[in-house]
């Protein structure tokens, strides 16, 4: 199965990837978190993406692109894939289709998980993220029970640098202009699932999840 997850900016892909990739076994593929790995590493690929990610704009479609054909044609991505925060743009899904064709595979749903920018504002300025395992937590709304403690690994939670007030707005309006257009493009492909994002976290699972269980 090969699903694409999308959403606007703390919309709550991470949240609810980590949990569907458990339960129907898929490879959680993040162009945001490889990105992230490549700035920590200070590689080529890191230096450049870091002047985008700061700012809270996109990486240039050709390198997020080559990054995710090369992702894709490792042999582990055969028994199932969860792609989030790809595409986000019509370009990086006219690619998408072209990486997929060539590797004889195919999107078998898109599913964008909607929530309002109030709300979204809320979530990103309260996220806390654990430095060593990646796990995602929220000083309100899923606080682990240490503070600043990871529950699975007892990792130093931090705050994301582009989660800030200011480069959340930037990152907001930038999905608006260019990431929008998707859902009708997906819509016009038949492959297109919307879930009320506004519910806890659980509600949020239980939705995809039974719809997920319909495609299997
Ligand atoms: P990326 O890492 O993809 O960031 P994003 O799209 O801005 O989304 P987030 O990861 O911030 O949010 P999320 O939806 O995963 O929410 P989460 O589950 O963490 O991209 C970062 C940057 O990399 C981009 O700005 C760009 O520069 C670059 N980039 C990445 N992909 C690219 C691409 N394809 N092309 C070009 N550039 C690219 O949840 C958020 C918070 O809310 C957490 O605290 C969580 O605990 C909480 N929460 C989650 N669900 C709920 C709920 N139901 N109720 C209450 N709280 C909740
Ligand atoms: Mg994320
Ligand atoms: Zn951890």
């Amino acid at each position: 199965m090969l699903v694409v997850l999308m959403g606007p900016p703390g919309a709550g892909k991470g949240t609810q990837a980590e949990r569907i990739t458990k339960e129907f076994n898929l490879l959680h593929i993040s162009t945001g978190d490889i990105l992230r790995n490549a700035v920590k590493e200070e590689t080529a690929l890191g230096l450049q993406a870091k002047q985008y990610m700061d700012r809270g704009a996109l990486v240039p479609d050709e390198i997020v692109v080559g990054m995710i054909r090369e992702r894709l044609a490792r042999p582990d991505c055969a028994a199932g894939v969860l792609l989030d925060g790809f595409p986000r743009t019509v370009e990086q899904a006219e690619a998408l289709g072209q990486v997929l064709e060539s590797l004889q595979l195919k999107i078998d749903v898109v599913i964008n998980v909607d929530v309002e920018a109030e709300e979204l504002l809320s979530r990103l300025t309260g996220r806390r993220v654990c430095r060593n395992c990646g796990a995602t937590y929220h000083i309100k709304f899923n606080p682990p029970r240490v503070r600043n403690i990871c529950d699975h690994c007892s990792g130093e939670l931090y705050q994301r640098s582009d989660d800030t007030v200011e480069t959340v707005k930037e990152r907001l309006d930038v999905y608006s202009k260019q990431t929008l257009p998707l859902i009708e493009y997906y819509q016009r492909k038949n492959l297109y699932y919307a879930v009320d994002g506004a519910r806890s976290i659980d509600d949020v699972f239980a939705d995809i999840a039974a719809y997920l269980q319909g495609k299997q």
